[in-house]
């Protein structure tokens, strides 16, 4: 009896976790949000989507802000009607999918930028009892009118203790300013379920980390697989799979060497340098050392295997199994999980 209260213990760890997932949604026109949400996805695990005004080109800061200035008075005449905000182009994540949604924003003339706030009375409602973080980016103005109108947008959302403003006086400190901010909400949190694969090329393997995403859960199921890559530009070796992978680009700006990515929907991207780039991507993961890494996929097409590495947490997914292995161990109240050899007590996870 006792053995099957812990069973269910267990399992109810790693449902929470799994659905522990965060998505970044961002608006930037000049910039700097792009920038800040680059800083922001190498320190936590997430999903990102870049919200677009359907009507490309418009320059909100001519004529003295006139026509920022005009989107967002009309908002402010009408601000229950859709026909008040300007149109945005479709998004393809669903904040219901989440349990984190991180937003983004430009302020305009002290308020939310109109393009993010489009996006929030589109979702407003998906976002009710979501944990929401709100980072806001200004030359210099403060935030709280920013952070009113997420609150008339967004009226039922969990919302973090602490909002981020990064404005030009502070924005060199950006990566420090963010990685405090996520301590203070506790985002750091979701990062439970990270999944491990080898990347191996030739006779070396460099351990890689996926991302917390659809995607990178769609690739993870198709593991082994060997790869016939072929080199372009220098920087990168590519794949087309036979089938398509579920997408959620974004665009990274720079990309880092050993970065893992979706191209379209079904081309698999290895990186093996740092550079600028301004095409979109879907993140698969990446591999945590890359320093070797050029060097061992060479200049020309390569084969490269991708395997899956089973972590503690997947043991705990199959616990029948694993008992039987004998990798999962009941004594004394306690969980016992051995993997590669060492045996780790999963504390906490027992309910006497
Ligand atoms: C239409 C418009 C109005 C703005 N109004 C203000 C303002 O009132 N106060 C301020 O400090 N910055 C203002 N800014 C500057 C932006 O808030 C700032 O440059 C921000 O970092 C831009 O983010 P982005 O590059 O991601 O678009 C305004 C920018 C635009 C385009």
């Amino acid at each position: 009896m006792k053995r099957i209260s812990l069973f269910f213990c267990a399992l109810c760890a790693i449902t929470t976790a799994a659905s522990a997932k965060t998505l970044v949604a961002y608006y930037s026109y000049t910039g700097d949000c792009e920038a800040i949400v680059n800083e922001l996805c190498k320190q936590i695990t997430a999903d990102v989507v870049r919200i677009e005004p359907a009507e490309k080109g418009l320059k909100y800061e001519a004529n003295n802000y006139a026509l920022g200035t005009q989107l967002l008075n009309t908002i402010k005449a009408n601000p229950d009607k859709a026909s008040s905000y300007p149109a945005i182009d479709p998004v393809n994540l669903y904040p219901a999918d989440y349990s984190t949604v991180i937003i983004v924003t430009p302020l305009w003339w002290s308020q939310m930028a109109a393009i993010m706030q489009s996006y929030l009375f589109q979702v407003g409602s998906e976002l009710a009892g979501k944990k929401l973080g709100l980072i806001v980016s200004s030359a210099s103005s403060g935030i709280s009118g920013v952070v009113a109108d997420c609150k008339r947008l967004v009226p039922d959302a969990d919302y973090c203790p602490e909002n981020l403003w990064i404005h030009n006086s502070n924005r060199s400190s950006t990566s420090a300013l963010i990685a405090g901010w996520i301590t203070a909400n506790q985002l750091n949190q979701t990062q439970t379920t990270s999944m491990q694969i080898n990347v191996i090329v030739g006779g070396t393997t460099f351990p890689a980390t996926l991302a917390d995403n659809e995607t990178a859960r769609a690739f993870a199921r198709l593991l082994p697989l060997t790869l016939q890559m072929t080199e372009l530009n220098g920087n990168e070796k590519y794949h087309y799979l036979d089938s398509s992978l579920p997408t959620g680009t974004y665009r990274p700006g720079t990309i880092q060497a050993g970065d893992l990515m979706l191209y379209g929907s079904d081309c698999i991207v290895l990186f093996y340098k740092t550079f600028s780039s301004t095409y979109s991507y879907t993140r698969i993961g990446a591999v945590n050392n890359p320093s070797s890494l050029a060097q061992a996929l060479g200049s020309g097409n390569v084969s490269v295997r991708f395997e899956a590495v089973s972590t503690a947490t997947e043991l705990l997914s199959s616990p029948l199994q694993a008992q039987q292995q004998g990798q999962l161990v009941f004594h004394d109240g306690q969980i016992f999980v051995t993997h590669n050899g060492q045996t780790y007590t999963l504390t906490g996870a027992a309910k006497q």
